[in-house]
């Protein structure tokens, strides 16, 4: 039996299973990764741009460098769409079988894939916080994009104060507001519902994920000490070899066809 049918043979026996995402599954959707070599790491100083503090001291700083930083984003974001590997996923959910989506990614790629239940610990980067009160606000993606890149792509009338008016001011409070996204050093958002979901899967299946921000990289191993048998996708490496029972050593786009390509000649 090859890992692709053993993969689908723990899916059939498997009740509960949930998939835990990293910034991988969305690279054959033209995200870069972040650890990757020519990753966002790579090319930008994760203390200058992935720390609040960080952010606001280096747009005092070096504003163009922010500019820069942002417009690629939203460039990337503004061309990303679900790839095999997000809709695979929402094919296991179709069966019944897959439950949650737990992901670490703030690019909203599995819910358009049509997940119905992610939790996105690291947040949303469609979705507005207010600074003051704290409320949420969700963004039209496609709107939002079309404006930030506007305002970004505009070097000479780029300035840091008018960077706070990028997000929509609160509702309720007319504060500024923030990007709903976990930066370094800041509590990640839903923990005990991810948690919770780890525990009490029977299978889980991590895509996508070098394993190396906690609190999050905990999970694979708090699902394994519930005794959930673990399947890792990863084209570079087995991250999490000391719990997975099945590592499929391919791009997330191409494992996930395999499986559920299996799964269907077993049932
Ligand atoms: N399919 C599956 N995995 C892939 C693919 C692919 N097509 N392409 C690359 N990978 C692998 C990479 O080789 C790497 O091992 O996915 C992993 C991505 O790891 P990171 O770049 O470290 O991203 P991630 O684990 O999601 O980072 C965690 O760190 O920077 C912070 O907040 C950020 O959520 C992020 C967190």
């Amino acid at each position: 039996m090859d890992e692709f049918a053993k993969a689908a043979q723990l899916i059939i026996e498997s009740k509960n299973i949930v998939a835990f995402t990293g910034a991988g599954i969305s690279a054959e959707s033209g995200i870069p990764t972040f650890r990757d070599p020519g990753g966002l790491w790579d090319q930008f100083d994760p203390d200058e741009v992935g720390t609040t503090g960080g952010l606001i001291q280096t747009a005092l700083s070096k504003p163009d460098l922010i500019r820069k930083f942002l417009l690629q984003l939203v460039e990337v974001f503004s061309k990303a769409q679900p790839n095999l590997g997000h809709f695979g996923l929402k094919s296991l959910e179709d069966m019944g079988c897959l439950k949650t989506v737990i992901t670490q990614n703030i690019d909203a790629l599995h819910q358009e894939a049509g997940s119905a239940n992610v939790i996105e610990v690291h947040g949303n980067l469609f979705r507005a916080r207010c600074l003051n009160c704290g409320r949420r606000q969700q963004l039209n993606k496609r709107e939002f994009l079309d404006h930030a890149c506007k305002f970004l792509s505009d070097e000479a009338g780029f300035t840091v104060p008018k960077l706070t008016e990028l997000m929509p001011r609160c509702p309720v409070c007319h504060h500024l507001s923030r990007p709903d996204v976990v930066m370094f050093g800041e509590a990640v958002l839903d923990l005990p519902e991810a948690v919770t979901a780890a525990e009490s899967c029977d299978l889980m299946l991590v895509l996508g994920t070098s394993g190396v921000v906690y609190p999050a990289a905990a999970l694979p191993y708090q699902a394994y000490e519930q005794d959930a048998q673990v399947i890792e996708i990863n084209p570079t490496g087995n991250y999490y070899d000391s719990v997975s029972e099945i590592y499929i050593e391919l791009p997330a786009g191409e494992g996930m066809p395999k499986i559920l390509d299996a799964l269907k000649n077993l049932l």
